[in-house]
């Protein structure tokens, strides 16, 4: 082996030791490097005769060029194990499970809800849609509850700051002020159709469609147990025509009823009761035939026939006009239809209750 041979391989193994591109660039430079190796022998030709300097520069450069193929072999092996390195750690394994992503569902007294929409629906009601903060007038006053009703004390019911006579101050107790809501536009509607020339603010008792609807909703009282909640749900009734009558709202309400709980043999009771704003007034039992909780009269709804001065209210002439109204609690139905027994659990908010009525 000459001095050149072995330059070559010292250079080889010295580029083999190198890891990164850089330390085989530090490497390249003792050998090809200005004051390299090989410009160091280069220099010495100076030294030489011209055919010396011919053969031995001839030698030097074919060295070189072992030199530079060394060099370039280990660049390229270096890319490879880079790119190898690169490809490992970014390593997809399309056989493992995706991931899935949650699916959603109703909440269980929504779906109550849509049921009582689309049952009430099939019979003819509209639905309707009104506040939450709600004026005294529409909540209580109009509803035929006087001043002094205890339903009016600030223990329970939420009121809101400011509020005027017609202005909102309270959270809606219950669903009712939608009867006197809808039934004013129903009746505004209708009396301009029927191009009635009595007195603007007249009673009116001239010929218009029935008023069918429901109004679902939130609701809310300061009251807060296992079967209480301050903000709860309520759907109203109301059907209001020329020829309506009790008997209307006992086949309506038990159609309803069987409908919902899917039980053509379940039993209604029509107990009487008072309510300000319906007279007579009656409350609304129910009782399963069977299961676990046949035999007990389980309260749903109340209901009447609307008071004359609430008829007034919604500017119709109770001579001509008469009606029935009822309230029911669907997060009740949505307890009694699922066998819940803490009204609470609907409003926690926890997926693992939650996700059973998906
Ligand atoms: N608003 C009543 C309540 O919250 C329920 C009710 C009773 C509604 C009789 C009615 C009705 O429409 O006629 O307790």
């Amino acid at each position: 082996m000459n001095d050149l041979t072995t330059v070559v391989e010292t250079a080889r193994a010295a580029f083999e030791l190198a890891h990164t591109p850089a330390e085989l660039e530090n490497s390249k430079a003792l050998f090809l490097g200005k004051s390299g190796r090989i410009t160091e022998m280069m220099k010495g030709l100076a030294a030489l005769s011209v055919e010396e300097k011919k053969s031995r520069g001839a030698a030097i450069n074919l060295a070189k060029q072992g030199i530079e193929a060394a060099l370039t072999a280990r660049r390229q092996a270096l890319a490879d194990n880079e790119l190898q390195a690169q490809l490992q750690a970014e390593a997809l394994d399309v056989t493992l499970p995706g991931r899935q992503r949650g699916t959603g569902g109703l909440h269980p007294v929504s779906l109550t809800l849509e049921r009582i929409e689309a049952i009430f629906g099939s019979m003819g009601f509209e639905v309707a849609q009104g506040p939450e903060i709600e004026s005294d007038w529409f909540n209580f006053t109009a509803l035929n509850t006087p001043e002094d009703h205890p339903a009016r004390s600030m223990h329970d019911t939420f009121y809101v700051e400011g509020g005027s006579e017609q202005a909102p101050n309270l959270l809606r107790t219950h669903t009712s002020p939608m009867q006197i809501r809808h039934a004013v536009q129903h009746v505004k509607k209708h009396r301009a159709a029927a191009a009635d020339s009595t007195a603007e603010g007249a009673l009116f008792s001239g010929a218009m469609p029935e008023i069918r609807v429901i109004a679902p909703g939130r609701t809310y009282r300061v009251d807060s147990d296992a079967t209480h909640s301050p903000m709860f749900h309520q759907c109203e009734g109301l059907w209001v025509g020329e020829n309506v009558s009790f008997k209307d709202l006992k086949f309506v309400f038990t159609d309803f009823c069987r409908t919902f709980f899917e039980n053509p043999d379940l039993v209604l009771r029509f107990r009487p009761s008072f309510f300000p704003f319906t007279e007579p007034s009656a409350e609304i039992d129910i009782q399963f035939p069977s299961g676990p909780l046949a035999g007990r009269w389980l309260e749903v709804a109340g209901s009447g026939q609307v008071h004359p001065n609430v008829i007034r209210n919604m500017g119709l002439d109770p001579e001509r006009y008469i009606g029935f109204a009822f309230g029911m609690g669907p997060d009740r139905l949505t307890m009694l239809r699922y066998g819940v027994n803490d009204l609470r659990l609907f409003f926690d908010g926890d997926i693992r209750f939650l996700s059973q009525f998906r």
